[in-house]
């Protein structure tokens, strides 16, 4: 439809129908499916506001969604098409590992491949906006929302940000694919000490350099929508915040799409006291820049009024129901409201061959191998196994925001390996529980799976120690339960649970070479069992194509090249906790004070377990080699190119992420001891020396100060190149004028 069309129908429209385009609700409001994960209370609408809603989230299936946009449609004055929203993270049906595990990639080529995949099994079923990507830098792992996020650093963050929005994108204009919504806008991954919906309060500079790239990456990727915070950023709620919504977003980056509240947030204005009641919240919102209002009452019963006592301009209200209009007629629906959405694209796209292949394929370069003590690992097929441990056979492999995928439709990793090597080597005994922690089982409503009695539990651990002695090897698959982490699942305890360390101690008297994989949202902090296992492979949530995949690696089919994108803590005392972090006036080892008063814990180092950008792979590790600079200076003007060389002396093809970070020597605004400022994944040959090439820019070196103005200071920088943020191989130059 032509935009004059679209002008006339938007002055045709009544005021209530017009906000009607501006609310959100769940798909439980017409009988339909719902899925929508959140407080659920009721909302108090009329049937009016919920005859003219605009849009509707996580109601799938394209029968389902057929049904309910004809119905709609024909209830609504000029038969405006709904929006299909939905939670589409890391896959649709077919699930991909969770996205810190897809962090590990280090991949946009190959994120930009899952998220058109992912958006077309979505697209196929009805769904038009998917509420993603989640790319809020993540920095503590109590928060349990960590697991949606690519992890703790910018410039990944924010290349992903623009590989997943031109993914999900990529077939707009032929109708197909969907419309993607960043989010959380801004700084939700800050939440202080890792507590759910908490506050967030930060330095200017620190969220301009730090925080907010992600999100601009994807607006100046085209995003069509983007998703308010539920928390408040130094004082503001999000949702509230006209800075950041109306003078950063729409006027400084010039975002052109939409801006929804999340969940409930402009009702829970109210809540933070933030505003004294619905109506102040409503008015507060829309004046902010928030455009649709994501199931609460407060848009539908109060804008009306409010725009006739004159507190909300009629032009506000036109602008931002032009723009849900004009995302509609972006995704063709005025054309077709259904956009081609049928039971035959469902059967084929979802779950097909060829996308399970893609998963399998991700589940094997996602994985990171973080140890192998004397090459345990990959395991020799003609080995006999003994496979324990409450993931061991279990299907439930796609944690708890692939909210349309199913665990029925996940390959488990005993059935992985059977596939692999057959039924005659592989024995299995679960051994003990996900979970025993009585507090953390109440919360989840005691619905963690396979519970074995303790009685159960000491029976097959007997039974373990018979096998074990007709077995080779022993692999036992551990970790978190879905429902621990994702949203509203934050820990201050981030051990595994007494009951699987237990059976790792156990185990550990049976004298077998161990090989322990860890499924997990999150990082878990290893440190107590690690001692007692040969071989760690950390799988996250991997999804449906979980067995298939991590037994390609077991077996040496696939060389591990996954490398961590969040710092794994030495214990949880650390959190937050970072690679970038400031040097401090005492440093710890560059100090001049020697002793105690330097910035150190008594009772822990001041390093991770695993550091950001650690992953092992088989065989002898790469080693870097003849790092060179092209110039010792560099001009406002001009670059620098580094060059490196990386020797794979081992018998293994591998991928290696080369990895580029920066230090800054001394700046009016003090820079992080080390911020990767390029990576590169290259593959490299076994027995082969390659030499990798990065160039510098002056762009590189600038930072914002307090004021949110980018600053580039002359002086000296030291730049670090290698397979880790630990790395310690370096060179300096100097920017001059
Ligand atoms: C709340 C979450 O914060 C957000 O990420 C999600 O998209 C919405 N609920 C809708 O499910």
């Amino acid at each position: 439809m032509k935009e004059e069309q679209l002008k006339k129908i938007l002055n045709d429209m009544s005021l209530k129908e017009k906000i009607g385009q501006l609310i959100q609700l769940s798909g439980d409001f017409y009988d339909s499916c719902d899925i929508s994960l959140g407080p659920n209370r009721k909302l108090g609408l009329n049937q009016d506001s919920i005859d003219l809603c605009g849009s509707v989230f996580n109601v799938t299936g394209a029968k389902n969604i057929r049904k309910l946009q004809k119905e709609q449609m024909a209830k609504q004055p000029h038969h405006i098409p709904m929006l299909f929203m939905s939670d589409v993270i890391y896959g649709f049906k077919t699930i991909f590992p969770s996205p810190l595990g897809l962090g590990a990639l280090w991949d946009e080529k190959l994120i930009f491949k899952i998220y058109k995949n992912i958006s077309e099994e979505a697209w196929s079923s009805g769904n038009q906006v998917a509420f993603s990507p989640m790319v809020d830098i993540v920095h503590d792992s109590r928060w349990g929302r960590v697991m949606e996020s690519p992890g703790e650093d910018t410039l990944l963050n924010s290349r992903y940000a623009a590989a997943m929005v031109n993914g999900f994108q990529a077939e707009l204009k032929d109708g197909k694919g969907q419309a993607a919504c960043v989010k959380h806008f801004a700084a939700y991954g800050a939440v202080e000490a890792g507590r759910e919906y908490n506050q967030v309060d930060m330095s200017i500079s620190k969220l301009a350099n730090e925080y907010l790239p992600p999100y601009k990456a994807a607006v100046d990727a085209g995003v069509k929508m983007v998703m308010t915070s539920l928390t408040t950023l130094n004082g503001v709620p999000s949702t509230g915040d006209k800075w950041l919504l109306s003078t950063l977003l729409r006027n400084k980056w010039n975002f052109q799409g939409s801006i929804i509240s999340d969940y409930a947030s402009v009702y829970e204005l109210k809540k933070h006291g933030f505003s004294v009641d619905d109506k102040d919240s409503a008015e507060k919102a829309i004046n902010a820049g928030v455009d649709i209002d994501m199931k609460t009452p407060c848009y539908a019963k109060y804008l009306e009024e409010l725009v006739a006592e004159n507190k909300v301009n009629i032009k506000v209200i036109n602008s931002a129901v032009f723009r849900v209009l004009k995302l509609k007629n972006e995704l063709g629906l005025f054309e077709d409201p259904y956009r081609n959405c049928s039971n035959e694209q469902e059967n084929y796209n979802i779950l097909s061959k060829q996308k399970r292949k893609l998963a399998r394929e991700v589940v094997t370069q996602s994985s990171v191998l973080l140890k192998n003590k004397d090459m345990t690992l990959p395991l020799s097929p003609i080995n006999k196994i003994l496979l324990v441990g409450p993931y061991a056979n279990n299907k439930n492999l796609i944690g708890s925001w692939a909210i349309h995928g199913n665990p029925e439709d996940c390959v488990s990793i005993y059935e992985g390996i059977k596939n692999k090597v057959g039924s005659g080597r592989v024995k299995y005994i679960q051994g003990t529980n996900l979970e025993d922690n009585q507090f953390v089982l109440s919360v989840l409503g005691n619905n963690a799976r396979n519970r074995l009695s303790e009685e159960d539990q000491i029976k097959q651990l007997r039974e373990i120690n018979d096998k074990a002695k007709s077995s080779d090897a022993i692999v036992v698959a551990v970790g978190e339960d879905s429902t621990e982490s994702g949203e509203a699942a934050s820990k201050t305890n981030l051990h595994l649970p007494e009951c699987q360390k237990r059976l790792i101690k156990e185990l550990a008297k049976l004298n077998k070479p161990i090989v322990m994989i860890v499924i997990s949202g999150r990082p878990l902090v290893l440190t107590d069992v690690e001692p007692y296992v040969d071989s760690i492979l950390y799988a996250w949530f991997p999804g449906t194509e979980a067995g298939n995949g991590i037994a390609d690696i077991l077996f040496g089919k696939v060389n591990p090249s996954g490398k961590l994108t969040i710092s794994f803590p030495y214990n949880e005392g650390q959190e937050p906790m970072y690679y970038s972090q400031l040097l401090t006036g005492r440093p710890l080892g560059l100090s001049q004070h020697t002793g105690r008063y330097v910035s150190r814990y008594l009772d822990a180092p001041n390093k991770p377990l695993y550091p950001f950008g650690y992953g092992l792979s088989y065989g002898k590790q790469i080693e870097y080699k003849n790092l060179k600079i092209s110039n010792r200076v560099i001009k406002r003007d001009s670059k620098l190119t580094l060059s490196v060389d990386i020797e794979n002396s081992s018998n293994w093809d591998k991928n290696e992420v080369v990895q580029l970070y920066l230090h800054d020597d001394a700046a009016s605004i003090v820079q992080p001891i080390k911020k990767l400022i390029d990576y590169k994944k290259i593959p490299i040959k076994r027995n082969t020396t390659k030499t990798v090439k990065f160039t510098i820019s002056p762009d590189q070196l600038s930072f914002f100060d307090n004021n949110m103005q980018r600053k580039l200071e002359n002086g000296v920088f030291h730049v670090y190149v290698g397979s880790s943020s630990e790395t310690t191989l370096s060179t300096e130059f100097e920017l001059q004028k």
